[in-house]
């Protein structure tokens, strides 16, 4: 189902851009650039259910950001960390559920159970879903596919998706990538087959509610054609 406010769009996906930046300019950490890019996520993520959209998926950690200083990834792991903790009554309690795409249970194990725990509280719920890509890339998640529908049987572009981590959502209908960057790093490639592209030069931790609704209005203005005419 879509709603109204969602503008007819049931999957909306962000490419969460900019914190290193944001940070920079005011002289602070980048650690501090991924603190207030957290308080973007708990803001948009309640946003997002308010308006009824069905499914918010976010790139969190990509399967190349373990390339980052060792500091960097250990804060930015304590983040997501605290995020969930301080986060989950309230995904609880208003109906979100959570999933997780990529490999999370290659992350620590504090971090695996802490996310476990978390699916398996949510798991019952149906209004958002909130899906947190981690340990995430898609040429990754389609080598996987590929792998278990072959094991299956035929291999078909049907038969992939269905194997695919995000089998059980929506057709992706919105990609968003924030802080000018005009690019897919790896995320949703199969996925963003149809789906439509929504770039802005605002940095993550400046992005509001206010932004995914410019956002869906534009979405809602363009006509998809899947290829026919
Ligand atoms: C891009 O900024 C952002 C990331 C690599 C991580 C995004 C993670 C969060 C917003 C926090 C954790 C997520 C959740 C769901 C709680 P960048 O460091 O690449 O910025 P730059 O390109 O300006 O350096």
């Amino acid at each position: 189902m879509s709603s109204n406010l969602t503008r007819g769009a049931r999957h909306v996906a962000i490419i969460m851009d900019g914190n290193g930046r944001w940070a920079k300019k005011r002289h602070l950490p980048r650690a501090v650039g991924h603190q207030r890019g957290v308080e973007a996520v708990r803001t948009l993520v309640r946003a997002a259910r308010q308006m009824g959209l069905e499914v918010l998926t976010l790139y969190a950690f990509s399967t190349e950001n373990w390339r980052r200083p060792e500091e960097e990834v250990s804060a930015l792991m304590g983040l997501l960390k605290r995020y969930i903790l301080a986060d989950l009554q309230e995904f609880v309690e208003n109906n979100v559920r959570l999933k997780i795409i990529g490999n999370y249970k290659e992350l620590s194990p504090d971090i695996a159970a802490l996310l476990e725990d978390a699916l398996v509280r949510t798991a019952g719920n149906d209004g958002t879903t909130l899906v947190v890509a981690l340990n995430y890339g898609s040429q990754d998640e389609i080598a996987r596919a590929a792998a278990r529908a072959a094991a299956k049987g035929e291999v078909t572009p049907d038969s992939i998706a269905a194997e695919l981590d995000t089998a059980d959502l929506p057709p992706l209908d919105l990609l968003i990538r924030t802080s000018g960057e005009v690019r897919l790093s790896n995320f949703l490639l199969w996925q963003a087959a149809y789906a439509e592209m929504w770039f802005t030069e605002v940095l993550w931790p400046d992005f509001t509610p206010a932004h995914l609704e410019q956002a869906l209005a534009e979405f809602s203005a363009r006509e998809r054609r899947y290829g026919g005419r």
